[in-house]
């Protein structure tokens, strides 16, 4: 009988793979990182290769430490880092150039110009999000016009396309296929109709030959090939991280929050079944399909959330290590009215100003690096608390508790805090591996392993939960100084 699901989650700076037991319980654990490219300023790149050979080595260590034979695995699910781009030849499986990441601005000026056409409002109607360099479809448009022989090739039919879903189960079995989670960051894909719309890619330049199909969530996506784990093991669950890992926080009703708290912070709210529409500058995205029915999410991220903390350590030098922050902050008993806006790449969602710049204020003699650690810590809550207040604005449902993960999320100041600004609870749950979890979920969901969302959901355990100790006049002067500090790092670049 199988016993364990096998999650890769495919993420920014390192791959990690981990084995989930019946009771969604962690059995094993492989991590690796990987190199990160800089060519020039504002780019990033991974080499595709480098992404395939550390998931195919982190899932074959965790078997092997692990004792599990591939027979003993039920299926396999696939969380990734989202919007990444990467195009590969179908017959070599060899791609044709690195992959251009998420985080990479080298389109922000062709997303400038497309904006000046005046088609951001169309392409919002359809695929939910705002233009932006963040997405897919204009990295894709990039490659075809700038590395050469790539837009003859596709041209020919000779080119895939696909965000990092695609390439590692393309690696696994041949099989050319994404999610709908995955196509709905792509820019190219109509969240309403759920398949790829025709005039995006006209208007992107993009041959739609080149483009994967779009499989379910949870269902058949391949077979993993026999020379990868020493027999066959089925894909079945496939999902962009921030969706998985709102699968795996068991927030599968309208209403529920969940918060990832990594370098950056991807704040998701279930919306129902229907494309939410946000009249706050959210973004509103698939979250999953499963048996033939669709979630919607509205999301917002916070672009500095722990990296505001690894600023305090690789920046400024005052602490050695990241969760020293917690301590250097609790030195002090408050912030003692300094504010940091880290808007060191401008401000996402609500402001969505790429010209806003990191602003320390409020400084008196008496400030020590313990103000300015505390600062940087609530600097996170602030922002995230922005996020909240938007999507409560957009939604019809009361919020009732946000649930949090990633890694800053272990820090207990930061919780606390956050619950303080929120005025809801924030619960962190017993499993912080929400990412990989929600990919075991989907993958075990279609092939049996659990029966149910029910079921699923009724597994989530609640390791600590952080209540509101403030009073709402208190929140609300908090916020409004926070406004006015956010207002003095606005447009400066
Ligand atoms: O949208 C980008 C997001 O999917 C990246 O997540 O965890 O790899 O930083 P992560």
């Amino acid at each position: 009988m199988t016993q364990y699901i096998l999650a890769l989650d495919q993420g920014t700076t390192s791959s990690r793979a981990i084995l989930f037991d019946r009771e969604g319980r962690i059995r094993g654990a492989a991590q690796q990182e990987y190199p990160q490219h800089f060519p020039q300023p504002g780019w990033v790149e991974h080499d595709p290769r480098d992404i395939w050979n550390s998931q195919l080595k982190v899932a074959r260590e965790v078997l092997r430490a692990s004792h599990v034979a591939h027979a003993q695995v039920a299926a396999i699910g696939i969380a990734n880092q989202r919007e990444t781009t990467i195009v590969w030849d179908r017959k070599s499986g060899e791609p044709v150039a690195n992959a251009i990441v998420w985080q990479d601005r080298r389109t922000a000026g062709e997303c400038d110009r497309l904006r000046a056409e005046g088609v951001a409002e169309r392409i919002g109607q359809r695929t939910g999000l705002e233009l932006d360099a963040y997405f897919s479809a204009s990295k894709l448009a990039w490659l075809l016009e700038h590395v050469p022989g790539v837009r003859s090739r596709a041209d020919r039919g000779e080119l895939a396309f696909g965000t990092v879903d695609s390439w590692l189960v393309f690696k696994l079995c041949g099989r050319h296929v994404t999610d709908a989670s995955n196509a709905s960051r792509t820019m190219l894909f109509n969240i309403h109709e759920m398949k790829w719309d025709q005039e995006l890619l006209d208007l992107f330049g993009i041959p739609a030959s080149m483009l994967p199909d779009v499989v379910e969530s949870a269902g058949e996506a391949g077979t993993a090939s026999s020379e990868w784990f020493g027999g066959p093991i089925p894909i079945t669950g496939i999902a962009g991280d921030q969706q998985a890992a709102m699968f795996g926080q068991a927030c599968h009703r309208p209403g529920m929050v969940k918060n990832t708290y990594g370098t950056g912070c991807f704040m998701l709210m279930h919306a129902g079944q229907r494309p939410a529409v946000s009249h706050n500058r959210l973004l509103s995205t698939v979250g999953w399909s499963v048996g033939g029915t669709t979630d919607y999410l509205i999301e917002g991220s916070v672009f500095m959330g722990g990296a505001t903390v690894q600023w305090l350590r690789d920046g400024l030098g005052i602490i050695r290590e990241s969760h020293e922050v917690e301590a250097l902050a609790a030195s002090v008993p408050d912030n003692g009215g300094v504010f940091l806006v880290p808007a060191f790449a401008g401000l996402g969602a609500p402001h969505w100003d790429p010209y806003a710049r990191g602003t320390l204020v409020g400084m008196t003699r008496g400030t020590n690096k313990g103000h300015i650690a505390r600062a940087a810590v609530e600097a996170i809550a602030y922002q995230s608390a922005e996020l909240l207040a938007a999507m409560c604005r957009d939604a019809s449902v009361p919020v009732a508790e946000v649930r949090a993960d990633g890694g800053a999320a272990r820090n207990d100041l930061l919780m606390q805090f956050q619950a303080d600004l929120l005025g809801v609870p924030v619960v962190r749950p017993r499993v912080t591996e929400t990412t990989a979890l929600g990919a075991a979920y989907l993958a075990g969901l279609a092939v049996g392993f659990w029966a149910s969302q029910e079921e699923i959901a009724a597994q989530w355990q609640a390791e600590r939960r952080f209540e509101p100790s403030i009073g709402a006049d208190e929140r609300r002067g908090l916020m409004a100084r926070w406004d006015e500090a956010v207002a003095r790092s606005k447009g400066w670049a």
